[in-house]
């Protein structure tokens, strides 16, 4: 029997879990976005700071949960990376704590990896199998031809499209995150605003979300220098379309062209309603599996960092207690980490 207690605090959620043989046990999740909302945005040192305060709390709860104790881990899972360096630090100390103070080893595991194997919650991989990763900090298409083998086919050239759609959502006066309300308001709304679609209609898998972020931001301002107001529900139905539109599109293609058995979302704006519809739309009549990850497995949480540190564990991948946090840790680089 092999049982793992994970760390994920990459962000603004201070999350721990425990798995036995896979079976998830608990997954505790403290969320600071409330806290974040009236920032309108996550604060570095204000994250890295809640998460000092929470971690604790995190841990007790997960061992009352699961009815164990740390001397009944196999071993002692963390993210290391991608994130934010101050909250990366947080969990990572503790996971060390914990793992020099027990003589567990210790399983540095790459936050994207996690989002991807989220996915096995819901269903079992088939290879070849293409991701779909589009988070507040990310937005890659990686191809994956087996377990644990990454390859990245595409990504943003400058801002992802979850920051995308914070900084939009701020402009149309919604809270943060601004992901959800846009999705909502753009139920409301028609297509009437003509934004750009940059990289859309290269042969590329790359993406680019900054010009259309900034031509949400101009035209709001030249509206309001002529006192006129935005169509909100419009405007947040017409940035949808875009900014899901050219995900759906080059997903499409790639999985056309590399021919996969599979596609899954990941990350926190898989939770996209629209992203879901128009992917099974898209893949409809093929013969290619969608795996949509129930709404638990988008947000940041340490039951997925507990999946891939399963596999790390069984491989042997374990870290000396020397181990740094990498905030650009590369996904196919997820072994290395001296
Ligand atoms: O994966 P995540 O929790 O954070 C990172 O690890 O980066 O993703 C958070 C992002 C935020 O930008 C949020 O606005 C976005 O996911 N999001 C959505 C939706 N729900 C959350 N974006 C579009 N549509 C949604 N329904």
């Amino acid at each position: 029997m092999t049982r793992i207690l994970a760390i994920e605090s990459s962000c603004d959620e201070t999350a721990v879990a425990i798995t036995e043989d896979g079976k998830l046990l608990c997954n505790v999740i403290s969320s600071q976005v409330p806290v974040h909302a009236k920032y309108g945005g996550v604060m570095p040192e204000i994250a890295s700071r809640l998460h000092c305060e929470n971690i604790d709390v995190c841990l007790k709860e997960a061992l009352e949960q699961a009815k164990l104790g740390f001397e009944d881990m196999d071993a002692i899972a963390v993210t290391r990376g991608p994130g934010l360096i101050g909250c990366l630090h947080i969990g990572l100390q503790a996971a060390k704590t914990i793992a020099v103070l027990y003589n567990k080893p210790l399983i540095p595991v790459h936050h994207l990896c996690g989002h991807i194997y989220a996915n096995e919650y819901a269903g079992e991989f088939k290879f070849p199998m293409l991701c779909v990763v589009v988070s507040g900090g990310n937005t890659e298409l990686v191809l994956m031809k087996d377990h644990m083998d990454f390859e990245v086919i595409g990504e943003t050239k400058d801002d992802a499209v979850g920051e995308c759609y914070d900084k939009v959502a701020r402009v149309l006066g919604f809270p943060y995150p601004g992901g959800l309300p846009i999705d909502q308001h753009s139920k409301l709304g028609e297509h009437t605003y003509n934004l750009p679609k940059p990289l859309a209609h290269d042969d590329s898998y790359d993406f680019s979300y900054s010009g259309l972020k900034t031509s949400v931001i101009n035209l709001a301002n030249q509206l309001q220098m002529k006192g006129e107001a935005i169509r909100v529900d419009d405007m947040a139905k017409s940035f949808q379309d875009v900014a899901i539109g050219m995900i759906v599109e080059k997903a499409t293609r790639a999985a056309k062209e590399f021919n996969v058995k599979q596609v899954v979302l990941a990350g926190g704006v898989s939770a996209n309603s629209y992203l879901r519809e128009q992917m099974k739309l898209a893949l409809e009549g093929t013969s290619v599996d969608l795996i949509i990850p129930p709404l638990w497995c988008t947000t940041d949480n340490a039951a997925m960092v507990a999946k891939v540190a399963e596999r790390l564990y069984k491989e042997g991948v374990f870290a000396p207690l020397s181990l740094g946090v990498d905030p650009n840790w590369k996904i196919s680089d997820y072994k290395k980490f001296d």
